[in-house]
């Protein structure tokens, strides 16, 4: 009777140990939530929740982050909506649409994918840390954060070299603080992620993964300042990617993410102490066959689910209703997006503007057109 008893003990134990595991990797990305406090007032964070930070969605050390460098908090709302956007774009035509939840009571703005080790949660990761970094960086350049400016000594790879009397190029323009953006997003970004375990190096790599994106697709952009345009004057500065071409790097990274092997040393997770050091870590391939991940890779160690159906474990609601293409063979066709369930079709009718012609002038006239669409829908 009594060893059962013990049992029983220990099963608690565990279970609740386990929720809280959960539940704090949960807490641990509240600041994505911030996404959603500036889209619900459509106004820019309020002036009293920037002075007392207290209030946000933040670990201590992120708010002590964010209150040293005043200014910043607008530009992590800005990069924690930006990233839900680009990845609502990108995953458009897939069955797993980076679907989010009105956060708030402990729910994650990406739900419960976020307890998995997938591809999808690698990505999720990589484009919300890249978008900080980027948010970080451009709003360095102009001007909104106290602590740092534009970064006037940035130079295109290989020309340091170049000394400046060889013609009238003139280094020095407002860069893009693409090296500020990378420290903030490393300290803001990676604090919460606590453990020894795979996911928790998953995780980091693929937060420096994103920021790596950023940093490394810095162009130059100048400007002519001689005679009559001329460009015997020009001033030259280097500037972040569009937070669009990072999206696109960061899918084509997705669609190749490499599938790591769990269990290497300190893969337990309950012994999670405080404060350790990082070892390097290597990740080992799942296929033996394949090379170790590079610093810009997305790792995962946990095949995807087929996100057909509705998955509570996931908290995904299944591809029923959704919207796909019917001559199509990829993934947004209606093969792979309905699961072999089929689809219906309705047709509609819409109203365009059509036939428009050039008026002298200056004025388009156009007829109104009635045009039937067709609309598939998987059941
Ligand atoms: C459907 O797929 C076909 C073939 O890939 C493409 O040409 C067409 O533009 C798609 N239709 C829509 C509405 O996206
Ligand atoms: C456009 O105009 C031409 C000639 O006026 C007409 O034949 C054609 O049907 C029009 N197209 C549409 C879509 O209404």
């Amino acid at each position: 009777m009594k060893s059962l008893y013990f049992i029983l003990f220990c099963c608690i134990c565990l279970y609740s140990c386990e929720k809280k595991v959960k539940k704090s990797r949960l807490r641990a990305v509240r600041w994505w939530t911030l996404a959603h406090a500036e889209s619900m007032n459509n106004m820019v964070v309020p002036q009293t929740q920037i002075q007392n930070p207290t209030s946000l969605p933040l670990t201590r050390k992120q708010r002590n982050l964010v209150s040293k460098n005043p200014g910043s908090i607008r530009a992590v709302y800005q990069g924690a909506k930006q990233a839900i956007l680009e990845c609502k774009y990108q995953f458009k035509n897939r069955r797993w649409n980076c679907p989010t939840y009105e956060s708030g009571r402990g729910v994650s703005v990406f739900g419960k994918i976020l307890q998995k080790g997938c591809r999808e949660t690698a990505f999720i990761y990589a484009i919300t840390s890249a978008a900080i970094s980027h948010a970080v960086a451009r709003a360095c350049a102009t001007g909104t954060i106290y602590t740092c400016t534009c970064d006037y000594s940035a130079k295109p790879p290989g020309h340091e070299t170049v000394t400046p009397d060889s013609s009238n190029w003139k280094w020095g323009g407002c860069s893009d603080n693409a090296k500020f953006g990378h420290k903030f997003g490393r300290r803001f970004v990676d604090v919460v992620e606590k453990g020894q375990d795979i996911r928790y190096m998953m995780n980091l790599h693929n937060n420096a993964a994103g920021r790596v994106h950023v940093t490394s697709q810095m162009t130059q952009a100048c400007k002519c300042h001689g005679m009559s345009g001329s460009c015997q004057i020009k001033t030259c500065w280097m500037k972040l990617p569009t937070f669009r071409r990072v999206g696109d790097l960061l899918k084509d990274r997705f669609d190749g993410a490499s599938r790591v092997l769990p269990g290497n040393a300190g893969s337990d997770r309950r012994r999670r102490r405080k404060f350790t050091f990082t070892p390097k870590f290597t990740f080992t391939p799942f296929d033996p066959n394949h090379k170790a991940p590079s610093k810009k890779d997305l790792v995962y160690f946990e095949k995807s689910p087929e996100f057909c159906n509705q998955n509570n474990n996931i908290g995904f609601k299944g591809t029923v209703g959704r919207e796909c293409n019917d001559t199509s063979l990829g993934l947004e066709g209606c093969d792979l997006m309905c699961c072999g369930r089929g689809h219906k079709t309705q047709t509609y009718m819409v109203v365009e503007r059509c036939n428009c012609t050039f008026r002298w002038c200056c004025e388009v006239m156009c007829e109104a057109c009635r045009i039937t669409k067709m609309k598939h829908t998987c059941l």
